[in-house]
């Protein structure tokens, strides 16, 4: 044999070596062997994420700070990107760091996909409503999909901060304001958008956010302080978060609050001591936009390497956008304020990540542009978000059956600015989607034709006449199209009114200190009400509102929220009876906007009970309760509950219930458990969801429902953080929401 042949030989057998090992290792062989390789600087590069910028692809940029990422990331010190999307943008980026870094470590791409990428799902807190965690986790599911085919491997959602407050804008982002309901939705949305595999080229990290606290913001405004006990903390802030871990969720995300005077961004209690330690999470942390240069803000360091000093010691994996690791780390560790150890377990957690994804055997294995034709605005994902759309649908009230509207021989007015928007169905915390993409209610009213219509038929109206008058602007003062309204409504035998919040009233920054109908909607409202009183409010909004006059008023009522690409069709549906609703509240509707933070779980306190006198826990111009508590929601059909039966045996509670459909149309009903501890070592709230089953009764139909209560149920944390079951009487209610129901007790010995 010539010796270039011996030579070519011997390297096919090294490769195949190579490549054997390769495949028996374990991830974090692979992890150490990269990690072995890697410079001080290498490290810190993977702890860094920059957004996106401008001319990525053509020549280096000019502009400076374009200039430095650019740089950056040719360089090997960018571990992850946000905020670029698209398979084209994605693959050049990616080539940028593939190509010409030292040892070509591909980055993770990062996009806000919080209730789909195009084709979009209700907001978060209208998909809570549906209570139907199989359809929330297909939603989840359906956004991955489009974001990975459009080049995406990690979503910054779901968000799980529960919140009692309905002036936080990002209330809408969430599940609302319970932790039992919250940690169900939390791990499917995981689940959705992880799959069971995560190097499968539909599936992406999901992130777990924000850690910890940020719902419970003082007087609502996003960004504020945040002052909360232990209890608080561990029985009703962090069982999502932990609902996650346990779902395998590979990152969080910390949060722009201060809790308790620390900055969670800073915070080694929340991140080093519970996350990673008490919770064993073994994927990484990530910083929110800019937070540990935040950190110096909230007077908690003196310089930006203190921050960054701060930040990394606390278990602040990977920077967003603050430059500080970057420019700062590897002084801090040359001093010896940051061990080099630290930095290890950082970048380690970054790199199983990479692994995990399968990045290291295919960088572009999310590049694929015909993947990205097909399934963008695919018709599997509009059938199924038309379908979480109806699930999320709240009927408030329906006085006399004004629901469902006949199909034909009525004169129906569509009144209100929202009711032609194909824009605000669509909904905050959707910034990959196309404007004005959603089925309008007028649309869908026109198109309306039976179950399943998935687009616009055209302008044919086949349920009868629909007069529209889509004047009076949510937040103007000019009223022109108000008389033209009213007298339309005049004409009419049903007024349809679409009336809430313009789609970004609501999300990121967008706290309110009033909770009304905004602009001149409520006197619109009044107007119309005054000449025809068959009015069908139909509600479009991000939060709960505080609608006292028209919950007294107006006859039938709706929560529509903001459901999507599909909105329009969804709320026909539901309008002329083709779908019977279901949806539950996941968060309170107060009154007015004085009782807020208002919510179902509140504790007992020591003058509950009305007194002759004044001296008791209440209002002396409104009353305690809210206007809907949660849970809350009708259907066209009445449910009975009957024959509550309740078996303890040690620390395991059997609970049986009958549930009938007294009405004369099919229906779904969500069955609700709730449980007090009557005397604890920390006070117990009035009321604590323990279970939930949504079931299906046909008219006249009977079912029991059964739900087993464990120590998990029965349990909470006391204030040595401990998990305990306490001996004693519990409370047991069962019903169809929060404040009516069935109820008994049980004793725990
Ligand atoms: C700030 C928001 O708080 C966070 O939720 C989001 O993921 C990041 N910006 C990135 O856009």
């Amino acid at each position: 044999m010539n010796q270039t042949l011996i030579l070519v030989l011997n390297c096919i057998f090294l490769f195949f070596i190579n490549e054997l090992t390769a495949q028996d290792m374990s991830i974090d062989q692979k992890v150490d062997g990269l990690l072995s390789k890697m410079t001080l600087e290498e490290k810190i590069g993977q702890m860094n994420q920059y957004s996106s910028f401008y001319d990525v692809t053509g020549p280096a940029p000019s502009e400076a700070n374009a200039k430095k990422k650019y740089d950056h990331i040719k360089g090997g010190l960018v571990g992850s990107m946000l905020n670029v999307k698209g398979v084209e943008e994605i693959r050049k980026m990616q080539k940028l760091a593939v190509e010409n870094s030292r040892l070509g470590i591909p980055m993770i791409f990062a996009y806000d996909i919080i209730h789909g990428y195009k084709t979009l799902s209700p907001i978060p807190l209208a998909e809570s409503a549906s209570w139907d965690l199989e359809a929330i986790e297909k939603s989840a599911r359906i956004a991955a999909t489009e974001a990975a085919a459009a080049g995406l491997n990690w979503t910054f959602a779901p968000m799980m901060d529960v919140s009692r407050d309905a002036r936080w804008g990002r209330v809408m982002e969430g599940a609302g304001e319970d932790p039992y309901l919250g940690s169900l939705i939390a791990a499917a949305r995981v689940r959705g958008f992880q799959g069971d595999d995560l190097s499968a080229s539909n599936t992406i990290l999901a992130c777990a956010k924000h850690f910890a606290a940020y719902g419970f913001a003082e007087a609502g405004r996003d960004y504020n302080t945040v002052d909360i006990g232990l209890s608080t903390l561990y029985n009703i802030v962090l069982p999502p978060f932990k609902a996650a871990q346990e779902a395998g969720v590979r990152t969080f995300m910390n949060s722009f609050n201060e809790l308790n005077g620390i900055p969670a961004t800073a915070d080694e209690f929340l991140q080093r001591e519970i996350l990673k330690g008490e919770w064993g999470f073994e994927g990484f942390v990530v910083s929110d936009w800019g937070s540990v240069k935040e950190i110096a803000y909230h007077g908690q360091a003196e310089s930006e390497e203190h921050a960054t000093e701060r930040a990394v010691n606390a278990g602040s994996d990977m920077d967003m956008e603050s430059y500080y690791y970057v420019n700062h780390i590897k002084g801090l560790v040359e001093s010896g304020k940051i061990e080099e150890a630290k930095i290890d377990d950082a970048v380690k957690r970054i790199l199983r990540t990479k692994f995990e994804l399968g990045l290291f055997d295919d960088p572009y294995k999310y590049c694929d542009e015909e993947r990205e034709k097909t399934m963008i605005y695919h018709d599997d994902h509009m059938k199924a978000v038309l379908d979480i759309a109806k699930k999320s649908i709240v009927l408030l009230k329906n006085e006399d059956n004004l629901l469902p509207l006949p199909k034909s021989g009525k004169k129906v007015a569509l009144i209100g600015a929202l009711a032609d928007d194909k824009n605000s169905p669509l909904g905050s915390w959707r910034i990959a989607s196309d404007d004005n993409t959603a089925i309008s209610v007028l649309e869908g009213m026109k198109a309306y034709k039976g179950n399943e219509l998935l687009h616009s038929a055209g302008p044919a109206l086949v349920n009868g006449e629909v007069s529209f008058v889509m004047q009076v602007n949510i937040n103007k003062d000019d009223r022109s199209g108000m008389e033209e309204a009213v007298a339309t409504a005049k004409d009419a035998d049903v007024v349809v009114m679409v009336l809430g919040e313009h789609g970004f009233q609501s999300g990121e920054g967008r706290s309110r200190t009033k909770l009304d109908l905004p602009g001149l909607q409520q006197e619109l409202l009044e107007a119309v009400y005054a000449v025809n009183k068959n009015v069908v409010l139909v509600l479009m909004n991000g939060r709960p509102l505080a609608i006292s006059w028209a919950a007294e008023h107006i006859p039938t009522i709706i929560e529509a929220w903001q459901l999507g690409t599909q909105s329009g069709h969804a709320i026909a549906q539901v309008l002329y009876g083709d779908y019977n609703p279901a949806g539950k509240l996941p968060m309170s509707f107060p009154r007015t906007v004085g009782q807020v933070p208002i919510y179902y779980n509140n504790k007992h306190t020591g003058r509950r009970y009305p007194e002759p006198v004044v001296f008791w826990s209440h209002y002396i111009d409104e009353e305690n309760s809210p206007l809907y508590p949660f849970g809350y929601g009708l259907s066209y059909t009445t449910f009975e509950y009957k024959n509550l039966n309740v078996k303890v045996q040690g620390k395991k509670v059997d609970v049986e219930v009958t549930v009938q459909n007294t009405g004369s149309l099919a229906g779904e009903e969500v069955v609700q458990l709730y449980i007090r501890d009557r005397v604890a070592s920390v006070t117990r709230p009035v009321k604590e969801l323990k279970g939930f089953d949504k079931i299906m009764l046909q008219a006249g139909e009977s079912k029991k429902v059964s739900f087993t209560l464990t120590e998990q149920e029965l349990g909470f944390y006391n204030n040595q953080r401990k998990f305990v079951v306490e001996p004693g009487f519990f409370d047991l209610m069962v019903g169809g929401n929060s404040a009516d129901g069935l109820s008994t007790e049980f004793e725990i010995e």
